[in-house]
């Protein structure tokens, strides 16, 4: 039972061994839960001191939940020794959300009176198709929830299995419950005794295509063939693309983790090296917090890698459906709360997409025509936390750019209101139903090694130059470079009036115009900060989205954004802690943390199920290459060019060059 490298993925063997060797030390008490059982990742310099054909040693990271106390006890076990090598006792601390417990929890609320009467008050004597959705529950000071693990329960109801239940909340009612205990600790019904509670909505919505309505009848196929199969490998978990080569890696918080990014740079005398980019790269954490204010909704907020796990809530992928074309699928192993393995088949997906015009150019004197295609190679997968769909879609395409973009889908988080009202706070989507407003804020870390490891962050923006003696026209700007040299001049917000972005130089690498290589973080689209108040709860625990870019020397353990724990903590954990230091940026080992997102003002086009709307950032070489790295993409061979319609039909003949 060996795997090929230190960054191989974790094995179902693996967890086995480690599960036996848990219960040998005793370590798995009756009641136990483990919240995960993880690869730890060798550390960049034991990366670099290991060579194929030397031992791959083994570790991983078990977090063991004895009971329902605040205590969790981290242990590193040694897979090749079958040992444990480091306990560590944490108290006062949650981890993320349990699904035994959480299901536990829902049994509770339905056999528990004080809820019943409330759903009773609303006309709801059946429970069968009641739907219980319990959520993180972030800081409030409640006395009772001290020392606790605590979910708050929202509840919907379904008409029967396979509705919509957010088309139909039952509004006002919040059970407190205690994950540990299984206990419910308070009902709340948030209509006082001898009021009219919010009535359910009297339209259900669903959007399945039974209940579409008529299907359009006009969408002629779209077939992806790759006649000669795919342009990529995948050895173990080794990805090589063109000239792309990445490993890639799975973290039950953070879903999928991408190693080792290089791209092997062919000079234009045929001279080839292999060059280092990103050493690691991922989402280190989310939160979706509620704008309205008031004490049914103003609670919600979800840290959904932190208190949910963007890994552990990735579901299988389907040819045809979430992939189209030549797919190569990637199955991941975690561990159950029990500690067996659990395996999620065709986690990753991989493909190569046309991405339409590369690059191109009519020389108007002799009319000859050179075009390009552009080609991305696509790595994703996809998470359902709760009514939410989230898509992390890494692109790597043939000019040297790598993208990140984040597809948001799935169901608005709802809230019943009487027919015919409305709140400031919302979007009425349907008669008797509203969305809340919200923000998506994602944080990606970003561990760039342009070149190696000592590296340096400048800010670049457009400088007006003054009317005056420098620029008498009135045209002038230039790029401004400013060193980001320390943590504290590190916390930068996006500016799209100056196209501000940062480039990630190696101040020892010079390129052929005697420029440091680099790297630049763009800011592709919205960028929104967090809008809750700094002192707020919220404001607190998801310090990471108050600004765009935090800059940190590299360190190990600094993964997550809002602190290893997020689950119902006070706050101030992650990059605003680490960075309370005031560390040296200039010339070091520099990782990149990019807060983007999207404030939601929920439309009634997203309903009952969200069209696809996009967020992301672009990572793109700026002085890295000698040109255009894509000059040596062929022309594609002459195609049937069906005209007269096709958007690239050029009549016949050589459709890419003449
Ligand atoms: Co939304």
């Amino acid at each position: 039972m060996t795997v090929a490298h230190p960054l191989s993925l974790l094995t179902p063997e693996e967890v086995t061994t480690a599960k036996a060797v848990l219960d040998a030390a005793g370590e798995v008490p009756d009641g136990a839960s483990i919240v995960h059982i993880i690869l730890v990742e060798p550390t960049k310099d034991e990366l670099a001191a290991w060579s194929p054909g030397d031992p791959v040693p083994r570790r991983v990271e078990a977090l063991v939940v004895p009971g329902p106390a605040l205590t969790m006890v981290k242990l590193i076990v040694s897979i090749d020794e079958e040992r444990i090598v480091q306990r560590e006792v944490i108290e006062g601390q949650r981890p993320t959300l349990l699904m035994g417990e959480s299901f536990l929890v829902m049994v509770a609320c339905t056999q528990h009176p004080d809820y019943i009467a409330a759903l009773a008050r609303r006309g709801i004597t059946d429970l069968t198709h009641v739907q219980i959705d319990p959520w993180p529950a972030g800081s409030f000071g409640y006395a009772a929830e001290e020392g606790r693990r605590i979910a708050r329960c929202i509840s919907f109801l379904r008409m029967d299995e396979t509705d919509n239940g957010y088309a139909r909340p039952i509004e006002g009612v919040i059970v407190h419950a205690d994950l540990g205990t299984g206990e419910v600790i308070e009902v709340i019904d948030h209509a006082p005794p001898g009021t009219d509670p919010i009535p359910l909505a009297p339209q259900g919505s669903r959007y399945d295509a039974d209940h579409a309505g008529p299907l359009r009848t006009d969408l002629r196929p779209i077939h992806i063939t790759q006649p000669e199969g795919v342009s990529f490998t995948v050895e173990d978990n080794l990805v090589r693309w063109q000239k792309w080569e990445m490993r890639m890696g799975w973290d039950p918080y953070e879903g999928l983790t991408l190693h080792q990014v290089h791209y092997t740079d062919t000079a234009p005398d045929g001279s080839e090296r292999r060059r280092s980019i990103l050493h690691r790269a991922s989402i280190s954490e989310m939160v979706v917090p509620y704008g309205d204010p008031g004490e049914v909704q103003g609670w919600k907020n979800a840290f959904d890698a932190g208190e949910w796990g963007l890994g552990r809530m990735t579901q299988s992928l389907t040819l045809g459906c979430d992939c189209l074309g030549e797919i190569h699928y990637t199955d991941v192993t975690m561990a159950t709360e029990q500690g067996t393995p659990w395996v999620v088949p065709n986690a990753i997906c991989m493909h190569e997409e046309d991405f339409g015009i590369g690059w191109k150019h009519v020389d108007l004197l002799t009319n000859r025509h050179e075009v390009r295609r552009s080609r991305r190679l696509v790595i994703s997968h996809i998470a359902t936390v709760g009514n939410y769909e989230y898509g992390f879609f890494w692109y790597f395409y043939l000019d040297g750019n790598i993208q990140l973009e984040v597809k948001l889908t799935g169901i608005l988080s709802t809230q019943g209101v009487r027919v015919g009202e409305s709140t400031p706070f919302s979007s009425p989507l349907a008669p008797g139903l509203v969305a809340p407003v919200h923000q998506h804020l994602f944080c990606a870390r970003l561990d760039l090694d342009v070149d190696g490891t000592a590296n340096r962050v400048e800010e670049v923006e457009a400088e007006v130059v003054p009317m005056g003696p420098e620029a008498p026209w009135g045209n002038a700007f230039r790029p401004k470079a400013t060193v980001l040299a320390k943590e504290s001049e590190a916390k930068r917000l996006t500016n799209p009036a100056t196209s501000r972005s940062w480039r990630v130089v190696n101040p020892d690498k010079r390129n052929h115009v005697d420029r440091p290589v680099g790297y630049k973080l763009i800011p592709t689209m919205s960028t929104p900060t967090l809008l809750a108040h700094p002192e707020s709860s919220v404001g607190q625990r998801a310090g990471f989205a108050r600004h765009n870019l935090w800059v940190t020397p590299y360190a190990p353990d600094e993964r997550r954004a809002a602190g290893e724990f997020p689950n119902q903590s006070a706050g101030g954990d992650g990059l605003p802690a680490w960075t309370a230091a005031d560390r040296d940026l200039d010339g070091e080992d520099v990782v990149l943390w990019y807060s983007f997102g999207i404030t939601h003002f929920p439309r009634p086009e997203d309903w009952p199920v969200m069209p696809t709307e996009y967020t992301g950032f672009l990572l793109a070489p700026f002085g890295f290459f000698e040109r255009n790295p894509a000059l040596d993409v062929p022309p594609s061979p002459p195609g049937p060019c069906h005209a007269p319609s096709g958007d690239d039909a050029d009549g016949g003949g050589g459709c890419c060059s003449t």
